[in-house]
C-alpha cells in the first residue's frame, strides 16, 4: 500500500474526491489516503489556508492528488496551488491531453502530453516601473531551471514509450532566455537521449501545424508562459478542461490534479463531472509506478482507463460532456466497467 495525501478541496471538490475515492477502492488500488487539508477548507477548519501540517504531509508521502481550491479575486489569500507549487519546488506541469470515445470534437486522434516548466520565465513575478508611463516584466532563464525541465521531460518520454519531444520556442526574438532553454534540451538530448527524436520549432508556426494535424505531436517542451497557453489550446481540441488532467512535479514530491476549478456554480447539487480528477489519479497511479516500481499501481491505472472510456464510449456521461448522468451515475457507471 502506498501512503497518498488527499485534499478535498473546496465547491466540488469533495464530490469529485469521493467520486474518485470510490472507484479507486472498487479497482483494489493499492493506496492508502492522508486526508489533509487546504484553502477555504482549512481556513474554516480554523487553520492557516495552507497549512504546515498540509505540505509537512506531502513532504513526508510524496504523493498527493488534490480537488479544485477556490481563490478569491482580487482580495484575500493568495492561490493556494501556487503556494504548493512554490513551497515544493514542483518545477514541472504535465498535462497529457487525449481524445476520448465518445466525447465528439473537431479532432478524434489527439494523444499529446505537454511538459512545462513551472516556476521561471514571464511568472517569477520580477515587474517594475521604469519611469511613469513605461513597465517592465522580467523574463527569468537559469540554466538549472532549463537543464532539469528538458531532464525532466526526456526521462519521462523514455518511461512512457514516447519517441518524440517537440520544444516550441521564440529564440529567434528572446536569444538569451528561449535560446538558454533549447540549448539545455540540445545537451541534454545528445548526451543522455540521442535515441529520442528532438524536434525544435518556433512557437507561432508551431502553434499553426498543432491545429491543423495535432498527430503529428508526442511531448510538447515549453517554457511557463507558452506552456499554459498552450496547455488550454490543446485541451480545447479534446473536449475542454472538464476533461483534461493534470500533475505538478517536482524532484521528489508530485500533486495530481484536475484541470478545471471548485465550479461554485454547481457545488453541493451532484452535477460535477469527476472524469478530470479521476484520471488524475490514473496518471498518479503510473507516476507511482515509475517512481517506485510497483507494477501493479500501473496495472490499475490501465483497468480504471479502461473503465472510463467503456462508460464514455457506450453514451454513460456527465451533464457538461451532454449526457445525463449525475456525478454518483456516472462513477457507478465506471464502477460497473471495472
Ligand atoms: P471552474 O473550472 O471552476 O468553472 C468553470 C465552468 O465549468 C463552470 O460553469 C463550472 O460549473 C464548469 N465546471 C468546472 N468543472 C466542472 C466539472 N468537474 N463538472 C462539471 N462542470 C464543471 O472555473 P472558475 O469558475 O473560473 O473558478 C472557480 C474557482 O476555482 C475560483 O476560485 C478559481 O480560483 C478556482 N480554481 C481552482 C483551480 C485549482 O484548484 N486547480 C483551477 C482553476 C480555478
Amino acid at each position: 500500500m502506498h501512503d497518498v495525501v488527499l485534499i478535498s478541496g473546496d465547491g466540488i471538490g469533495p464530490e469529485v474526491t469521493e467520486a474518485t475515492k470510490a472507484v479507486l477502492a472498487a479497482a483494489e488500488a493499492p493506496v492508502r489516503w492522508v486526508e489533509r487539508k487546504a484553502g477555504v477548507a482549512a481556513l474554516a477548519d480554523g487553520q492557516d489556508v495552507m497549512p504546515e501540517a498540509t505540505l509537512d504531509a506531502i513532504r513526508h508521502h510524496r504523493f498527493a492528488l488534490k480537488g479544485p481550491c477556490t481563490t478569491p479575486v482580487g482580495k484575500g489569500f493568495s492561490s493556494v496551488n501556487v503556494q504548493l507549487r512554490k513551497k515544493l519546488n514542483l518545477y514541472a506541469a504535465v498535462r497529457p491531453v487525449r481524445s476520448l470515445p465518445g466525447v465528439p470534437t473537431r479532432f478524434d486522434d489527439v494523444d499529446l502530453i505537454i511538459v512545462r516548466e513551472n516556476t521561471e520565465g514571464l511568472y517569477s513575478g520580477v515587474e517594475n516601473e521604469v519611469t511613469p508611463g513605461v513597465v517592465m516584466s522580467m523574463k527569468v532563464a537559469t540554466q538549472v531551471g532549463c537543464h532539469r525541465i528538458a531532464h525532466w521531460a526526456f526521462r519521462f518520454a523514455t518511461h512512457r514509450r514516447r519517441k518524440k519531444i517537440t520544444v516550441l520556442h521564440k529564440a529567434n526574438i528572446m536569444k538569451m532566455t528561449d535560446g538558454l532553454f533549447i540549448k539545455e534540451a540540445e545537451e541534454v538530448h545528445h548526451r543522455e537521449y540521442p535515441n529520442i527524436e528532438l524536434e525544435m520549432l518556433i512557437i507561432d508556426a508551431g502553434c499553426m501545424k498543432l491545429v491543423q494535424d495535432p498527430t503529428r505531436f508526442d511531448i510538447l517542451l515549453m517554457e511557463n508562459l507558452y506552456g499554459d497557453v498552450v496547455s488550454d489550446l490543446c485541451a480545447g481540441m479534446v473536449g475542454g478542461l472538464g476533461v483534461v488532467p493534470g500533475a505538478n512535479i517536482g524532484d521528489r514530491e508530485a500533486i495530481f490534479e484536475a484541470v478545471h476549478g471548485s465550479a461554485p456554480d454547481i457545488a453541493g447539487k451532484g452535477l460535477a463531472n469527476p472524469l478530470a480528477l479521476l484520471m488524475s489519479s490514473t496518471m498518479m497511479l503510473h507516476h507511482i509506478a515509475d517512481e517506485l516500481g510497483d507494477a501493479q499501481c500501473a496495472k490499475v491505472a490501465d483497468r480504471v482507463s479502461q473503465a472510463y472510456d467503456q462508460a464514455l464510449a457506450e453514451g454513460q456521461s456527465t451533464r457538461d460532456l451532454g449526457g445525463s448522468l449525475d456525478t454518483s451515475g456516472f462513477t457507478q457507471a465506471v464502477i460497473d466497467r471495472l
